[in-house]
């Protein structure tokens, strides 16, 4: 069997709301199967395994010792995610694709991307905007240079929370800067600077290949994100793409139908839409060519990185920061319902019919044929 037919086997480490859509991600890619699964919750693992038969752990380190396991996938809350990656990191698999944000400190995700680099793990985080394929064809087309030189990057927040639920936008706006290195950022906060609490933040931030990022924090009709280049635009909400042709001092013109191979928009950050099934099997690419996933794990760790130094700048009278920053202690505590079990946050009865709906919704109909004629198999 070559690599580029054999079907990786994949545990689910985690098997709350977030699990099953993952775990649903997998049972639709023809390359992955679950063959295992773990939650320290038995109702919440026995209700995963009414969806998905495999063998079940009350413990996920007896799984990672009885199973072979070639994708571990923990989808957990932010407070144990770190210790479970690296334990995963070192029971020997090969992949690891886990939830987002994936740590609260720098010195947590240090640890985290470190821990896979030294083995050669192929480490992915988050069911993340950055996965949309979209994206990297407006990307693939500026590398090109058909769309001339790239002059300023726009991310409008629609969020309350820089790294919980902005982390998504960021890592976009990493990718069309070409990945480069943060040279310095100056930022503010919308609430308290000094607290570590997750808040909106906004900014300049200035790569080191010259690209220039702006993060806006007033909501308008402009929400997403905004690539400006010398003879294009491209913005998308994350749920629509437009891309705009044209020369400095002209009129822009609308290329039509760009998008139209990625199928209906309102599909596109579905749980099981393009975003989902582009995450997963960019982690398949990534074990079969030896690829980064599309939405790595240094991506996120950097991330974080960018949104600590916004913080940081407010806090110094909104100088500018200097990457790396050196102090790794520095974190951003997720709201209580990413850092905690939900089950904890929400209440049992509560959290007990979001659960059910997170696991009935079922990738039927519509969802299997999009997915499939994503994959190429129809
Ligand atoms: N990318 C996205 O769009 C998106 C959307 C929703 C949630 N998330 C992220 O997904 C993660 C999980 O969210 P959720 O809604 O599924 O939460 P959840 O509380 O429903 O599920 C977490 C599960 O992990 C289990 N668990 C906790 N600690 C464990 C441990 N040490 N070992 C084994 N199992 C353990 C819990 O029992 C629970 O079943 C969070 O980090 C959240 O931020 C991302």
């Amino acid at each position: 069997m070559t690599q580029d037919t054999k079907t990786y086997r994949v545990a689910l480490i985690g098997c709350g709301r977030k699990g099953h859509g993952h775990a649903r991600g997998y049972a639709g890619n023809p390359r992955t199967e679950i063959v295992a699964a773990a939650d320290s919750d038995a109702d919440n693992l026995k209700l995963f395994l009414e969806h998905f038969p495999v063998p079940g752990y009350a413990d996920y380190r007896q799984l990672l010792a009885r199973e072979e396991i070639d994708i571990a996938a923990p989808i957990l809350p932010v407070q144990p995610n770190p210790q479970v990656v690296i334990a995963c990191a070192g029971a020997g698999v090969k992949a690891i694709y886990c939830e987002k944000p994936m740590a609260a400190s720098l010195t947590e995700s240090d640890a985290m991307v470190q821990a896979c680099e030294s083995r050669g793990i192929a480490f992915a985080s988050g069911d993340a905007y950055r996965n949309m394929p979209q994206h990297w064809k407006v990307k693939a087309l500026m590398d090109s240079g058909d769309l001339g030189e790239l002059c300023s990057i726009n991310l409008y927040q629609s969020t309350n929370e820089i790294s919980g639920g902005g982390c998504q936008g960021l890592s976009v706006l990493r990718l069309f800067a070409a990945d480069a290195d943060v040279e310095w950022v100056t930022g503010w906060c919308l609430g308290d600077p000094f607290s570590d609490d997750d808040q909106c933040m906004g900014g300049h931030i200035r790569f080191a290949n010259g690209v220039d990022a702006f993060i806006h924090t007033k909501r308008s009709p402009l929400e997403g994100i905004e690539v400006v280049c010398s003879k294009g635009v491209y913005h998308s909400t994350w749920n629509s793409g437009r891309l705009w042709r044209g020369e400095p001092h002209k009129k822009l013109v609308e290329e039509e139908g760009f998008f139209a191979e990625f199928g209906d928009p309102a599909d596109w950050i579905n749980p099981s839409g393009t975003r989902q099934r582009s995450g997963i099997q960019s982690i398949v690419e990534a074990l079969d060519r030896g690829s980064e996933p599309r939405c790595s794990g240094d991506n996120m760790n950097k991330v974080l990185e960018i949104a600590i130094g916004l913080r940081q700048s407010h806090r110094e009278n909104h100088t500018p920061v200097r990457f790396p920053i050196r102090d790794r202690s520095q974190k951003i505590i997720p709201a209580r319902s990413r850092f905690l079990n939900k089950k904890e946050t929400l209440g049992e009865q509560r959290y007990r019919e979001q659960l059910k709906s997170a696991a009935e919704k079922p990738l039927g109909g519509a969802a299997v044929k999009t997915a499939k004629r994503f994959l190429g198999l129809a």
